[in-house]
């Protein structure tokens, strides 16, 4: 997989790619993460990416001519399977656009600012509008953090045990289970006795009825999908 992120402000999403397990998806080379500074695509002497808003209003726009100019470039290069803009008037992602995600060859990531992006842009190139919750952030760098995060882990390969992913929490539409390791007791907190007994039958069926409790309990609204 390859992904490019467009930003105005590239030092704010490099840290999460340097480090443990994206870090190491892209040195074993399972993914590459390119980040383009939207900045040297700015017009003008001042590098110029934001204006204000026609009608009036609080809040600048960012403008067309410098994201069409680097989309562009992008495209001319390669054919993306998708190009996604993070905003809060975006689909939620959840596990399952994530796991959808995850199976693209190509990724275009655009991160807004201030009052968002010109909607001719969203009309021109955009294929995907994301966003990770009903709050607003500062820009989209963390929003797309968050993303490639939740797509880059199942990409096969990058965890080792690959069993892993597929027990993460939301994967079959349930929360996960509680989860033990040693000390078997610590200060008189035990360990559920069924984990300690060997049987592995027994133990996957408490996972199972853990999970569904825990969803009863934290999330029903997600077992009124299944
Ligand atoms: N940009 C600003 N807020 C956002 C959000 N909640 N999700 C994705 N991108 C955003």
């Amino acid at each position: 997989m390859r992904i490019d992120i467009i930003t105005v402000l590239p030092e704010l999403i490099k840290s999460p790619f340097e480090a443990s397990i994206l870090k190491r998806a892209i040195e074993k080379g399972l993914v590459e993460v390119h980040m383009h500074d939207l900045r040297k695509y700015g017009l003008n002497k001042y590098n110029q990416v934001d204006d204000y808003q026609y009608g009036g209003g609080a809040g600048m726009v960012m403008m067309i001519e410098p994201l069409d100019k680097i989309i562009t470039d992008l495209k001319s290069e390669r054919d993306y399977d998708e190009v996604i803009y993070m905003t809060p008037d975006g689909e939620t992602l959840n596990q399952g656009i994530a796991n959808h995600i995850s199976l693209k060859e190509n990724l275009m990531i655009i991160c807004g600012h201030y009052k968002g992006i010109d909607q001719r842009v969203r009309d021109m190139f955009i294929t995907k509008e994301i966003s990770i919750g009903d709050y607003v952030l500062s820009g989209g760098e963390l929003g797309a953090a968050v993303l490639c995060d939740s797509i880059i882990r199942l990409i096969p390969g990058v965890i080792s045990d690959e069993t892993s992913a597929l027990t993460d929490s939301f994967q079959d539409g349930l929360l996960a289970p509680p989860v033990y390791t040693r000390p078997a007791e610590y200060k008189g907190h035990k360990v559920p006795e069924i984990l300690l007994s060997g049987n592995l039958p027994a133990i996957d069926q408490w996972r199972e009825d853990q999970a569904i409790q825990r969803t009863k309990d934290r999330r029903p609204d997600l077992l009124s999908d299944i």
